[in-house]
């Protein structure tokens, strides 16, 4: 198997922003409560000109922006999420048709809740390793805010909407580690095709006990694999569930927090947008760039986990 890198990255943000103070207009709770359990602060939503289709649309025409490359030589594309508005078509095959992509290409959603996007990464270079091809888009889509209940105070604080995406490029050498697991469980539910919208709901404390877990033993296994230690590595980017769960788990490993980028005080709890949109961030601050090593983790519904090691590059 070859590996692949990275080559370009685009987010986009929904246009509504929804404080801590905003919602302890709707339900019982406050900013306090809010920022200290989770860190989040504000979280965004879409408007009504917004859905998950025309977030994911904009995050992938920016990566194909910044990846530099010709659409027509994507050879794949697979989009990881929950909330689209139908089973079938899948949120992918909108997409193809939306951003004119080729028909002779596999297209497919990947339903691995918060892990998501990693898995999509390693579903892509499974296909390209199939079929060939040079360039894949992966994205990353949620609009979870139509998924809350917002009679909920544990759940409907966490979530917001967004989406991430990446061109992966097909590469000779380089380096690409992953680690995919999952459990099985109930802990955090959507139900589907059923007569009615269904609602997020969530055991907090056994998902926070699994993050926890999950996390540590991802970066370790990744480690084990690659031969390489923390120092080796430009930024270790996780889901961005909870501030502390992060934290945590930085303590845990004794590991430098520079390298744990957060910016769920901005966005809430995307599921698999979350690690694009926080990856896309560091490139376009410039924490990281072409020939950078990065550690992508997520953790979630499933119960599942999931870690990929690999190098940012360019379309050369
Ligand atoms: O992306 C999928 C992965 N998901 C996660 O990683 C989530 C993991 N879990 C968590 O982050 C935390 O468990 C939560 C942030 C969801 C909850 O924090 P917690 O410290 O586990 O709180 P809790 O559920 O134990 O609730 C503590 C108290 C309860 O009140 P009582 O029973 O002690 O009187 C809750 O009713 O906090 C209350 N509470 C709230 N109060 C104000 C729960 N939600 C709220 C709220 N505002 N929004």
């Amino acid at each position: 198997m070859k590996n692949i890198e990275i080559i370009g990255c685009g987010m986009a943000k929904a246009g509504k922003v929804v404080s801590n103070d905003d919602l302890s207009k709707i339900v019982e709770t406050n900013d306090e409560w809010i920022s200290t359990r989770t860190g989040i602060r504000n979280r965004r939503f879409c408007t009504e000109d917004e859905d998950a289709y025309t977030l994911a649309f904009d995050a992938a025409d920016n990566a194909i922006e910044d990846a530099g490359i010709d659409k027509a030589d994507i050879g794949c594309l697979i989009c990881a999420t929950i909330s689209g508005e139908y089973i079938t078509p899948s949120m992918a095959c909108v997409i193809q048709k939306r951003l004119g992509l080729r028909e002779d290409i596999p297209v497919l959603d990947v339903n691995a809740a918060c892990s998501g996007f990693i898995y999509a990464i390693e579903v892509a270079r499974g296909l390209l390793n199939g079929n060939g091809e040079k360039y894949g888009l992966v994205i990353g889509c949620e609009q979870l805010s139509k998924l809350l209940d917002m009679t909920d105070r544990s759940t409907c604080v966490l979530f917001g909407d967004g989406a991430g995406a990446a061109i992966v490029k097909l590469t000779e050498g380089g380096l690409y580690e992953s680690f995919l697991g999952a459990r099985g469980g109930y802990e955090i539910t959507v139900e589907g095709a059923g007569p009615v919208r269904s609602k997020i709901s969530m055991e907090g404390q056994e998902v926070f006990k699994f993050a926890t877990f999950a996390i540590p033993k991802c970066v370790n296994a990744l480690f084990e694999k690659s031969k390489l230690t923390i120092e080796d590595v430009d930024q270790i980017v996780c889901h961005q569930a909870n501030e502390r769960i992060i934290d945590h788990c930085v303590r845990k490993m004794k590991a430098d927090p520079s390298k744990f980028y957060k910016n769920m005080d901005k966005y809430g709890n995307t599921s698999a947008a979350s690690v694009p949109m926080a990856l896309c961030e560091l490139k376009q601050m410039g924490k990281v760039q072409a020939g950078s090593k990065v550690m992508l983790v997520g953790f979630g519904g499933g119960l599942t986990w999931a870690g990929v090691l690999l190098r940012l590059g360019d379309r050369s």
